[in-house]
């Protein structure tokens, strides 16, 4: 820590990186006071997916009723507070800049240092909030961590809280991102994740072959070979020669539901995509904890609520390695998709910034794992 201070223990966490709007209250960094969050899902599910301009001001609209109840149900007022922790990338543009904002007006009225966290790291991060002994660091190091959103595929191996290695990450589509698209190809709505989860638990896996991108044993990833396979499964739309023949009011794919050339039913098409992604996903983590020494896996991000990923992780883990092998966790549900908690968390281990440095903060969009403020 800077200065050779101790660590602020009370932190108020800002995350307002893309469709989430959220305000949390962790001392201690695991002990979660509050954890409030204002989801946009409604709003963009006629979209199907999150248009960026409605989202930065929906996130403008909702901020401060977040920050309100907050600060409320955590049974603390600015002047309990140590700090101002906010997520400053990656994510949208307009959406950071409400909770950077945001962030610095607080630190400037309260006259509290602030924090910036790196949204990606706050995401592994989740994996050790509430963790019951103080004393000790558990999940333990080094960690093989599998970061699955909807913006971001890697696995990384993570020494402690503030250093960590690039193992693999995706080369096209991230896990979430996939998961999205092969729901609004299959009719099957937004946020696509939940969406495929809920009708593959009626299908068969192993009905519709899809490919697997194995990529010559790299820990990289690649998921748009799967997503165009699932495509050519839908039959296509045959156009009328000119456009006039249309019948008045026709839609569209993807407002159409598709109509699939094998007869199979939607539910059958869900199950074999999520298991093509969880096989890929879980085969090429195995393969991760296997080059390393990793005494613990935690799996991060929104795809991590995935039951079949994590059923499919733990057991793989256990018959592999067996008792004495690495740890499998994975974070309560409410701290898997973007939430607060795991940026007030993850900055009790941050350096905490003053004067001229936190009021000159910025946002940045792409900023990558392990990047830090000064990144551009
Ligand atoms: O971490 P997150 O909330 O936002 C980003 O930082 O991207 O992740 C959102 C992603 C979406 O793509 C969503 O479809 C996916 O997480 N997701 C899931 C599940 N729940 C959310 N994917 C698979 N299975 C789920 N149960
Ligand atoms: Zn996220």
């Amino acid at each position: 820590m800077s200065q050779g201070l101790p660590p602020p223990r009370v932190i108020l966490g800002i995350e307002t990186s893309c469709d989430e709007t959220a305000a949390a209250v962790v001392v201690d960094g695991r002990e979660v006071r509050s954890n409030v969050i204002s989801s946009q899902v409604a709003l963009h599910r006629a979209h199907g997916g999150v248009v960026p301009e409605l989202a930065a001001r929906g996130q403008m609209t909702a901020i401060t009723t977040i920050l309100e109840a907050a600060l409320d149900e955590a049974g603390v007022t600015s002047a309990d507070l140590d700090a101002i922790a906010v997520t400053h990338g990656p994510g949208l543009a307009g959406s950071l800049l409400v909770g950077v904002n945001l962030a610095k007006t607080l630190a400037l009225a309260w006259r509290l240092p602030l924090i910036p966290v790196n949204h990606l790291e706050a995401h592994v991060y989740a994996n050790w909030l509430e963790q019951p002994d103080p004393d000790a660091v558990r999940p333990e190091f080094p960690s093989v961590a599998l970061l699955v959103s909807g913006g971001h595929s890697a696995l990384l191996l993570i020494e402690s809280h503030g250093s960590a290695t690039l193992l693999g990450q995706t080369i096209d589509d991230a896990a979430g991102e996939a998961f999205d698209k092969g729901a609004r190809l299959l009719g099957l709505g937004y946020p696509g994740g939940p969406a495929i989860q809920r009708e593959a638990e009626s299908g068969n896996r192993d009905a519709v072959p899809l490919p697997r991108a194995w990529l010559d044993g790299s820990l990289d990833f690649s998921f748009s070979g799967l997503k165009t396979s699932l495509l050519r499964h839908a039959q296509p739309w045959r156009l009328p020669d000119s456009p006039r023949d249309l019948p008045p009011g026709t839609v569209f794919p993807p407002h159409h539901p598709p109509v699939f050339r094998d007869g199979f039913p939607v539910a059958d098409f869900a199950a074999s995509f999520e298991e093509a992604i969880v096989d890929v996903l879980a085969t090429k983590t195995m393969w991760a904890l296997e080059r390393t020494e990793a005494r613990s896996l935690v799996i991060a991000g929104g795809v991590a609520a995935n039951r079949a990923l994590r059923d499919r992780l733990a057991q793989q883990v256990a018959s592999r390695f067996g008792a004495d092998g690495p740890t499998v966790s994975w974070p309560d549900l409410s701290y898997c998709t973007d939430n607060a908690a795991m940026v007030a968390g993850l900055a009790r281990h941050r350096s905490p910034l003053t004067g001229e440095s936190a009021w000159s903060l910025d946002a940045y969009p792409n900023m990558a794992f392990g990047e830090s403020r000064s990144v551009r």
